[in-house]
C-alpha cells in the first residue's frame, strides 16, 4: 500500500528507518491515543513531534471547522485576523516586534536566516551539531532529530552552501569562537535552539545563551533563537523569557497550529525592515497566514491564556514520569539520566540497538515512542495520570525484558 510514497513515507523519521524498525501505520487519534489500522490503541508520546499539545482532536480546535472552511479557507489577501494574531504574539514574546507567518518551520527558520544575512550584509551563520531547524539546505549538515546529513555532496547539498555555515559544540561558547575565527567580520547570525530537543533533550545552559548574545553584539551579528518546539511549552513567553535572553529573531510553530501548519517568525522592527515590501527581501508563500490556519492559531492561544493550568498539570505529568523511570532505572543499577523540562522528557541509551530493542518492547505493550533516540516524549493536556501509570509499568516491563538482551549502563 505504501510502496508508491518515496520511502514509504512522507518525513522519514516515521519510516523507523533510524533503528531499522517497521514504520507505525496510524489510522486516527484521539485524545493521548494512536490508533493502529487494525484499531488497536497505544497511548501516544510522539505527539505529531510536539504540535499536539492538546491532544488528538481537541474538540476546542476542531469545534465548528465547517462553517470555519465556508469563509474560505484561503484567501490571496491579507486579512485583519492575520494581524491581531501577530499582536497576541507579540504580547507574549515581546523581542517579536514584527511578525510574518509561514506555513511550516523549516520555513520560518530558512526565512530568519535570510533575513539576518540581508540586515548584516554578511554571510556566515554558526548553527549548533545536534539542533535541527528544518530541511532546507544551510540547516542540515550535522542536524539533530532524524536528519542523517553528515555527508554533504551526496546528500544534494552544495559544497558551496556549507562555506558559509560553520557547525559549533552546543553549550560551549568557545567553540563559537573557534569556528569563526579570523571570519568575525563575516558573521551574519549564530542560529540556536535555546532548549535543544532533537539530539534528546538538552537545556541551554544559562551562560551559554548570555555568551552568545554577547558573541552576537560584539561580531555585529544577529542571534536567532528557533523556538519551534519550546514555545510555548517553555512558558507563554518562550524560552527566551525564561532565560531572560532576548535574540533579535525568533522563530515559533509545531503548537501554534495545534496540529494545522501555521509558523512565524519575527523580530526587532529594524530587522525585519529588510523585508519586502518594505525591503529587498523576499519570504512568502501561496498558504502563509491562510484565515483557516489563523483561526486555528487563534483557538489555540485562547486555550493557552484561558487555561494556565494546563502547564502545571502537564509539568506534573512529566514529572511523574520521569521520577517514575528513574526509579526503574535505579531498581536496576541503570545510569541513564533522565531529563525532563515542563511537558518533555527524556533519556538516551548509549546505543541504538538498545533502544530499538526497548521502542519494539514498548510497541507491544501499546505504548507508541518516537522511531528514533534524538527525539523526545511529549506530554498532552489529553494524558492522564493513568496513562502515565499504564506507560510506566511498561517502561518497568520493557527495561527487564530488553536488559535480558541488550541493557547494560556503559
Ligand atoms: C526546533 C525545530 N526547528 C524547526 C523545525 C522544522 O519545522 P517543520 O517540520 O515544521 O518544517 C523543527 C521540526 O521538528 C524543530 O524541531
Amino acid at each position: 500500500m505504501l510502496d508508491t510514497l518515496a520511502g514509504g513515507c512522507s518525513s522519514p523519521v516515521r519510516s523507523g528507518w533510524s533503528i531499522g524498525e517497521k514504520p507505525f501505520v496510524q489510522s486516527r487519534g484521539a485524545g493521548a491515543y494512536a490508533f493502529d489500522e487494525g484499531g488497536e490503541r497505544y497511548i501516544d508520546y510522539i505527539m505529531g513531534y510536539g504540535p499536539l499539545f492538546f491532544g488528538y482532536a481537541n474538540s476546542a480546535l476542531t469545534a465548528g471547522l465547517d462553517e470555519l472552511a465556508a469563509r474560505g479557507v484561503l484567501f490571496g489577501s491579507t486579512h485583519a485576523e492575520e494581524g491581531r494574531l501577530a499582536r497576541r504574539i507579540r504580547a507574549h514574546i515581546p523581542s517579536m516586534e514584527r511578525v510574518r507567518f509561514t506555513t511550516t518551520g523549516s520555513e520560518a527558520m530558512m526565512s530568519a536566516i535570510r533575513v539576518a544575512r540581508a540586515f548584516t550584509g554578511r554571510s556566515l551563520i554558526v548553527r549548533f551539531a545536534g539542533n535541527y531547524h528544518g530541511h532546507f539546505d544551510a540547516a542540515l549538515f550535522s542536524a539533530g532529530a532524524s536528519a542523517q546529513t553528515t555527508q554533504p555532496g551526496r546528500t544534494g547539498i552544495p559544497e558551496g552552501v556549507m562555506q558559509d555555515v560553520k557547525v559549533a559544540r552546543y553549550n560551549d561558547v568557545e567553540s563559537v569562537d573557534r569556528a569563526i575565527r579570523g571570519r568575525e567580520d563575516e558573521l551574519a547570525a549564530i542560529v540556536v535552539e535555546p532548549v535543544c530537543a532533537n539530539m534528546g533533550l538538552v537545556p541551554a545552559g544559562k551562560d551559554f545563551l548570555k555568551g552568545l548574545r554577547g558573541r552576537a553584539d560584539d561580531t555585529g551579528a544577529l542571534l536567532i533563537f528557533d523556538e519551534i518546539i519550546m514555545w510555548p511549552r517553555a512558558g507563554m513567553g518562550g524560552a527566551q523569557t525564561a532565560y531572560g535572553i532576548r535574540p533579535h529573531i525568533t522563530a515559533i510553530g509545531k503548537v501554534l497550529g495545534g496540529g494545522f501548519p501555521i509558523a512565524a517568525f519575527g523580530g526587532r522592527e529594524d530587522v525585519m525592515a529588510v523585508l519586502a515590501p518594505d525591503g529587498p527581501v523576499f519570504t512568502g508563500g501561496t498558504h502563509a497566514g491562510n484565515p483557516f490556519s489563523v483561526a486555528i492559531a487563534h483557538r489555540v492561544l485562547d486555550l493557552l491564556e484561558g487555561h494556565p493550568e494546563y502547564f502545571a498539570q502537564t509539568r506534573e505529568l512529566a514529572e511523574h514520569l520521569a521520577a517514575g523511570i528513574r526509579a526503574s532505572f535505579a531498581r536496576r543499577n541503570l545510569l541513564y539520566n533522565v531529563v525532563h523540562l515542563e511537558s518533555i522528557v527524556d533519556f538516551m541509551f548509549h546505543d541504538r540497538e538498545k533502544y530499538s530493542a526497548y521502542y519494539r518492547a514498548m510497541r507491544e505493550r501499546r505504548i507508541l515512542l518516537p522511531p528514533s533516540q534524538n527525539e523526545v516524549m511529549f506530554i498532552s493536556t489529553a494524558h492522564t495520570l493513568t496513562d502515565i501509570d499504564e506507560t510506566l509499568a511498561a517502561i518497568d516491563e520493557s527495561l527487564g525484558e530488553v536488559g535480558n538482551r541488550a541493557l547494560d549502563a556503559t
